[in-house]
């Protein structure tokens, strides 16, 4: 294999920099003559290749975004639209693929090993740590530090207002971001989706709170609190200020939703370290002539393993995280 491509597709997350970085340089270092497709998979629908060198991708590692731009590309999901992405790859004699993106983005990479001989490679790429198969993916712990800043400048105005702020967080169906991010920054609250919500034991905590004086809390809920099918974004924080002022009509309240902040703004080290990391990885898989392997983290060790176990592992909450999270903020 002479030729290899790589890609970010799906919504994107700080650490695809930097992975598309260690891909480039490290492929380069392998022999191979790397590709960029842009914007996803869409960019095999259109043909937008373009030949990479170590000069493409000088001083991106820490950025947020994706060079390579991204998109969500339901062509992908029929056999006509496989069928063009391989003329594509085909067309530019490349061999193996390198997708950095969610679950989406591997089942594409998925069909393209299993179905069409395409060497594939799968990064997880979201900053929803949604796949179950790996303790973590790029952009998780960039947007678990924004939200937890975040917190902790909400505090400034909340405090001296004695106002409490419901806040919502993304994370799709996945609790993490809310969970990891209100541990770390001592939110009062938090609300992932995989607990149940119970409007008055939330109320019975600010309740608790204020007989003690406290009156100032921050909740952070996720986006997908309430999700039965499609989820409803930038809703959920108001239909929680409504259930609390709905038994406290008095309470001094805000809401508000962090939204496209947790995508924005540089890459924490570990997220550059994760995708680099996992970028020469997935080097050195192609250049052992592997195929339809999903690259993932395991107790601070970079693994690989086949795409369609990876994608068929399920993962609840972290109770443990949860259950500290919800311990250490009693007041
Ligand atoms: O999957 C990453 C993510 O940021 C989710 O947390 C969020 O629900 C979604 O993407 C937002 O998508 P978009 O950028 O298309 O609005």
């Amino acid at each position: 294999m002479k030729k290899i491509g790589v890609l970010t597709s799906g919504g994107d997350s700080q650490g695809m920099n930097a992975a598309i970085y260690a891909v480039v340089r490290y492929g380069i270092q392998h022999g191979f003559e790397v590709y960029g497709i842009r914007n996803g998979y869409k960019g095999l629908m259109t043909d937008d290749v373009v030949k990479l060198t170590a000069k493409s991708v000088e001083g991106i590692a820490h950025r947020g975004g994706t060079m390579l731009g991204t998109a969500r590309c339901l062509e992908m999901k029929t056999v006509e639209g496989q069928q063009k992405a391989v003329a594509t790859l085909t067309k530019h004699g490349i061999e193996g693929l390198v997708v950095i993106g969610g679950d989406g983005s591997f089942a594409g990479a998925k069909v393209l090993s299993t179905q069409y001989n395409i060497k594939t490679m799968a990064i997880p790429g979201t900053i929803d740590n949604d796949l179950a198969y790996t303790d973590y993916t790029l952009g998780f712990d960039t947007a678990v530090s924004i939200v937890a800043n975040a917190v902790k400048d909400l505090r400034d105005t909340m405090s001296c207002n004695d106002r409490t702020c419901v806040v919502e967080v993304m994370g799709n169906r996945c609790g993490d971001i809310a969970v990891y991010a209100g541990l770390v920054s001592g939110a009062e609250a938090v609300l992932p989706p995989e607990v149940k919500y119970d409007p008055d034991t939330l109320v019975a905590r600010l309740k608790a709170n204020a007989k003690k004086g406290k009156l100032d809390n921050i909740i952070l809920v996720s986006e997908g609190l309430r999700s039965r099918g499609e989820i409803v974004k930038n809703k959920e924080a108001d239909f929680v200020m409504e259930d609390i002022l709905a038994r406290m009509p008095k309470i001094n309240i805000r809401s508000m939703v962090l939204g496209h902040l947790q995508r924005s703004g540089d890459a924490t080290a570990q997220d550059r370290m994760l995708g680099i990391k996992m970028g020469a990885h997935a080097v050195k898989c192609l250049a052992n002539g592997l195929t339809n392997r999903a690259i993932g983290i395991h107790n601070d060790a970079i693994f690989d393993e086949d795409i369609v176990e990876a994608l068929a592992k399920t993962r609840g909450l972290n109770t443990e995280m949860y259950e500290l999270a919800n311990n250490l903020s009693k007041y």
